[in-house]
């Protein structure tokens, strides 16, 4: 049982305060070629390219797909209102266009329904990376076609969902799946390259905006958002050329998709190369489309960089220094943990004039958990929590829009090209018995989120 009480309360921060957990259908269903599936590109990629740590698959994963009941209880059991999760694509068009299969249909409408009966709120992601393989062998987000596919597998969600859900997600980190997955080939399709990548943004922050624009029609009160990665990003000296290095990597990161957003365009002004991205796609002819009022901005902060130049690295020429070098604490995954950078983040993106409400829809940490005894005393990961939420609280209090918080993520889970390694859960799985247990930081946000 955790023994560190919180400095805080959970009415501190506010009754209408969302208090979620997040998951994501690649990383947690398995199910992956059973009820009419068709593969992912995270299936295809898992199995061929043996780029994932361990050769993991996402086959089984969790076993979401199996276990939502319990998992939907254990969510309720630990306090949580709200429960975020996505829709694969490939489970519902396993073509990607073309066919639709009624059990992928029929299997999401039991999982809202058994949110709604636990009075757990369904926020609904509508990509969160699983592509169908289908659409990745005519070019995937890198091709002109991606608008039309994705509008269709967006009506079909909202048509079919939308008198049950009111709460959206159009697109999980768009810099994330379009500089791992078509630039630095780390995660699925495994492409590289400028000529991959740069249609690929155009592509998100079209679909992005256009899936917005679907909702508004389609669902009546809708509360539509899209989610960002952010990092903020610290000079690693105060050498005119580690700012400037600073800078572009912050344009990347941190403002290459909500400009746009937000109706600004891309941020070229600041970063000469972004040119390209206006040539190659003629953006500047689209400025309006990338334009959408979203209700609230998904805000993604797990911990902060520190770059330095480097000439070796192209377009940016910049090197991030690891935290393990640095000697700073840091997760498993060698992430900084730094609350006060979070707080510094809150405040960029609630600076925009534009963003009107602010969900932090994912902040967690993997650590090296070790189930001893039915107990999983995973007290860095307490820590970790209280001094984000502690960070958070002072954002709030300092009036910046903040209306929910949710944990990433729920059971752990298939961690992309970390495979099983990689653990996020507030609940342990043993994998080869999918059997859970609550660790002690999954009680720490009970006893939280109870005392409300
Ligand atoms: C992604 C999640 C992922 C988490 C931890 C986020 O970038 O949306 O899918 O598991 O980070 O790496």
């Amino acid at each position: 049982m955790p023994n560190t009480k919180a400095s805080f309360s959970a009415k501190d921060f506010g009754d209408d305060f969302l208090w979620g957990v997040a998951i994501a259908a690649a990383q947690n269903e398995g199910a992956h070629d059973t009820y009419g599936k068709g593969p992912s590109i995270w299936d295809v990629y898992s199995k061929k390219a043996r780029k994932i740590k361990s050769g993991h698959t996402p086959y089984e994963s969790c076993d979401f797909y199996h276990r939502y009941k319990n998992d939907l209880l254990l969510t309720k059991a630990l306090g949580f209102s709200v429960f975020r999760f996505s829709i694969s694509w490939p489970r519902i068009l396993p073509d990607g266009v073309g066919r639709i299969n009624k059990e992928g249909i029929h299997f999401y409408h039991r999982v809202i329904d058994e949110c709604l009966k636990l009075g757990l709120v369904p926020f609904v992601t509508l990509y969160h990376w699983d592509l169908p393989a289908a659409l990745e062998k005519e070019g995937g987000w890198s091709a002109h076609l991606m608008l039309k596919w994705f509008s269709r597998f967006v009506t079909i969600c909202a048509e079919e969902f939308g008198h049950k859900v009111k709460n959206w997600i159009v697109l999980n980190e768009p810099f994330g799946f379009t500089s791992l997955g078509y630039m630095l080939g780390k995660h699925a399709p495994g492409k590289i390259g400028m000529r991959n990548f740069l249609p690929a943004i155009h592509h998100a922050a079209l679909a992005q905006a256009e899936g917005g624009r679907i909702l508004r029609k389609l669902v009546p009160q809708a509360y539509i958002g899209t989610t960002f990665s952010c990092s903020e990003v610290v000079p690693f000296s105060n050498n005119e050329e580690d700012i400037k290095a600073a800078q572009r990597v912050d344009i990347l990161l941190n403002r290459l998709f909500i400009e746009p957003t937000l109706g600004y365009g891309y941020p070229r002004d600041d970063f000469k190369f972004l040119d390209k991205l206006e040539m190659y796609n003629k953006a500047w002819k689209h400025r309006e489309r990338m334009r959408f009022d979203f209700d609230y901005i998904g805000v993604q902060n797990y911990f902060p960089i520190v770059v330095k130049h480097n000439p070796l690295i192209p377009v940016v020429m910049a090197s991030d220094v690891k935290a393990t070098k640095r000697n700073v604490p840091h997760t498993s995954m060698g992430w900084e943990i730094n609350g006060d950078s979070f707080y510094r983040i809150l405040k960029k993106f609630s600076a925009y004039r534009g963003v009107k409400e602010i969900i932090v829809t994912e902040n967690g940490a993997a650590f090296k958990d070790q189930l001893v005894d039915g107990e999983v005393d995973d007290q860095k990961r307490i820590d970790y929590f209280h001094g984000y939420l502690a960070a958070l609280l002072r954002a709030k209090n300092e009036g910046m829009n903040i209306k929910g918080y949710f944990a990433w993520t729920l059971t752990d889970n298939f961690e992309w090209a970390e495979g099983y390694h990689a653990r996020f859960g507030l609940i342990h799985v043993d994998f080869k018995t999918q059997l859970r247990t609550i660790k002690n930081s999954g009680y720490w946000f009970r006893d939280l989120l109870t005392s409300r």
